[in-house]
C-alpha cells in the first residue's frame, strides 16, 4: 500500500478512536479521547457507613482512584436510582459511571417494532401516557381512580400504541399513588430513596437507537427479551420472531456478537438463540426467578448442570439466591453459587442499588442475610462475597458507580 494511504487510513483510525461518539452528540466527551469516569458522592458515603475491618480499609485506600470504565459494571435500566429508567439521560449517567455493559429491556409496539421498556406494559408507571390524553384513550385499562378499598388502576402497553406514539412519550421515574383520585395523583409514586431531580421528560428510546448510542461510545450491550404480556402469537408475531428481531437488529449494524449479552426468563428464548444464532446464543443470559421460593431453588440448583450440557453458559440468579449466613452468621457462597461454578457457569447477579436504606435487614435482594445486614455500608460486604468469593463475571446496578468504586479497587472486569 502506498504510504500516503497507509498514513491517512492511520490518521483516519486515530481521529475515529479519538470521537468515540461519532453517531452524535449523546454525552460526547468533545472528542477527548479519554473519558474522565465520575464515581460521585455515593461510594464514599457508603464505604464511609461499613463496619470496621480489612474490606473498609482496603475500599478507603482507593479513594482517589483512578478509577475507568468496567465490564463488570452492567448498568441496569440505565442509572434507575434516580434518574428515569430506560431514557438517554440514564445510559448518560451510567456511561459517566463507568458502566462497560449496557442494558435495553425490550419490548414491542403495536407496529412490532422494538423498543426499550422494562416491561411490556408498564408505561402508566414510567411515561406520562395517562397524561397524554390522545394515547392514554389507547390504554389496555384506563386510569380508574381509587375508591374505598379499591385502589387506583391503570395499564398501558407498548403493544397498544405505534412506535410513532412510543417516541412521543417522556419517560419518569418508576412509581404510582396506589390512593391517587387524580392522574396526577396517581403518576406522583417515586419511592422515598429515589428523586424526581432528573424526571423532566426523559428520553424513552427505540432499540436501535439504544444500539447506535451503545455503539457510538464502544461499550457492549445486554438487552433482554421481555416476557411479552400479551398472547402470543401477537396479531400473527411469533415469539421466535421476537426472539430473533432482537438479534437481527444487531446483525443489521454490524454488532459483533461478543460485545452483546442477550438476555431472557424463558428458557425457550435462551435454547432458540443457541440453536439458531450461536455467537449469540454463547453469550446469552438465563435470568433464572426459579429461586424465588425454597423449592424452586432446590430445583434450579439440581437443574445447573443439564442447563450447562444443553449449551447455556451464563446464569444470572437475583443476588440473594447466590450467598447465604454460616452459623456464625457470616456471609459465605451459597449452594446455589457452588452449583453454578462447578457447572462451569458464568454467573451474572442483579441488581445492586435497588433496595434502599437497609437498616432493617434490607429487602427481597438481602432476604437470605438480613440478620447480618443492618447498615448501607453493609452492601459492600454483600458485594464482596459475590466478587471474591461467588466469583461473579459481573452485576447489574441502579447506580453503577457503587459498583464501579468496588471493581476498580480490586481491579475486576476490562
Ligand atoms: C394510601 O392510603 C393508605 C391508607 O390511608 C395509607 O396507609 C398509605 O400510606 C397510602 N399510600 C400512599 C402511597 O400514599
Ligand atoms: C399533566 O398535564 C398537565 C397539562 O398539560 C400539566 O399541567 C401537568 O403538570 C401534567 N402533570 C404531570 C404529572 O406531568
Ligand atoms: C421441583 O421438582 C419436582 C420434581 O421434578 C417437581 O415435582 C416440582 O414441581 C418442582 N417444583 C418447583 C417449584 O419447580
Amino acid at each position: 500500500m502506498p504510504s500516503f494511504f497507509a498514513t491517512a487510513l492511520l490518521l483516519s483510525l486515530a481521529s475515529a478512536a479519538a470521537v468515540p461518539s461519532k453517531r452524535g452528540s449523546y454525552g460526547s466527551n468533545h472528542g477527548k479521547s479519554k473519558l474522565n469516569i465520575q464515581v460521585g458522592d455515593r461510594p464514599y458515603y457508603l464505604v464511609n457507613d461499613m463496619d470496621e475491618g480489612p474490606l473498609k480499609q482496603k475500599l478507603q485506600k482507593c479513594s482517589e482512584g483512578p478509577f475507568k470504565t468496567t465490564d463488570f459494571v452492567f448498568s441496569h435500566r440505565g442509572a434507575a436510582l434516580q434518574f428515569p429508567e430506560h431514557t438517554v439521560e440514564g445510559l448518560t449517567a451510567a456511561r459517566r459511571q463507568g458502566a462497560g455493559v449496557m442494558e435495553c429491556d425490550v419490548a414491542f409496539t403495536k407496529d412490532k417494532k422494538l423498543v426499550c421498556r422494562h416491561a411490556q406494559c408498564d408505561l402508566h408507571t414510567t411515561t406520562n401516557i395517562l397524561n397524554r390524553t390522545d394515547l392514554a384513550a389507547k390504554c389496555t385499562t384506563p386510569f380508574t381512580p381509587a375508591s374505598g378499598d379499591t385502589p387506583a388502576s391503570a395499564k398501558c402497553c407498548t403493544s397498544d400504541i405505534t412506535l410513532a406514539d412510543f417516541k412521543s412519550l417522556c419517560g419518569k421515574m418508576d412509581g404510582f399513588n396506589p390512593n391517587a383520585t387524580t392522574v396526577e395523583e396517581y403518576m406522583d409514586g417515586t419511592p422515598y430513596f429515589r428523586t424526581d431531580l432528573y424526571s423532566t421528560c426523559g428520553t424513552v428510546m427505540t432499540h436501535d437507537k439504544y444500539i447506535d448510542i451503545v455503539d457510538g461510545w464502544g461499550l457492549q450491550f445486554t438487552p433482554e427479551l421481555k416476557t411479552p404480556e400479551v398472547d402470543m402469537p401477537f396479531d400473527g408475531y411469533t415469539q421466535e420472531q421476537y426472539a430473533q428481531d432482537l438479534i437481527n437488529a444487531y446483525k443489521n449494524k454490524g454488532i459483533d456478537a461478543k460485545r452483546v449479552w442477550p438476555q431472557s426468563f424463558l428458557p425457550d428464548d435462551i435454547f432458540y438463540w443457541i440453536a439458531k444464532e450461536p455467537k449469540f446464543g454463547k453469550q446469552a443470559v438465563y435470568l433464572d426467578e426459579r429461586v424465588d421460593t425454597p423449592e424452586g431453588y432446590a430445583n434450579a440448583t439440581a437443574s445447573l448442570p443439564s442447563l450447562a450440557a444443553k449449551g447455556v453458559k451464563v446464569i444470572a440468579p437475583a443476588f440473594f439466591a447466590l450467598t447465604k449466613l454460616d452459623a456464625a452468621g457470616k456471609i459465605i457462597p451459597s449452594e446455589y453459587a457452588i452449583a453454578a461454578k462447578n457447572a462451569g457457569l458464568d454467573i451474572v447477579a442483579w441488581s445492586f442499588d435497588r433496595s434502599g436504606w437497609l437498616n432493617q435487614g434490607g429487602d427481597y435482594y438481602y432476604q437470605y442475610v438480613a440478620k447480618s445486614v443492618n447498615n448501607d455500608g453493609d452492601m459492600y460486604t454483600v458485594l464482596d462475597v459475590l466478587a471474591r468469593q461467588v466469583g461473579i463475571k459481573g452485576i447489574f446496578s441502579d447506580w453503577p458507580a457503587t459498583v464501579t468504586y468496588y471493581a476498580n479497587c480490586f481491579g475486576l472486569g476490562k
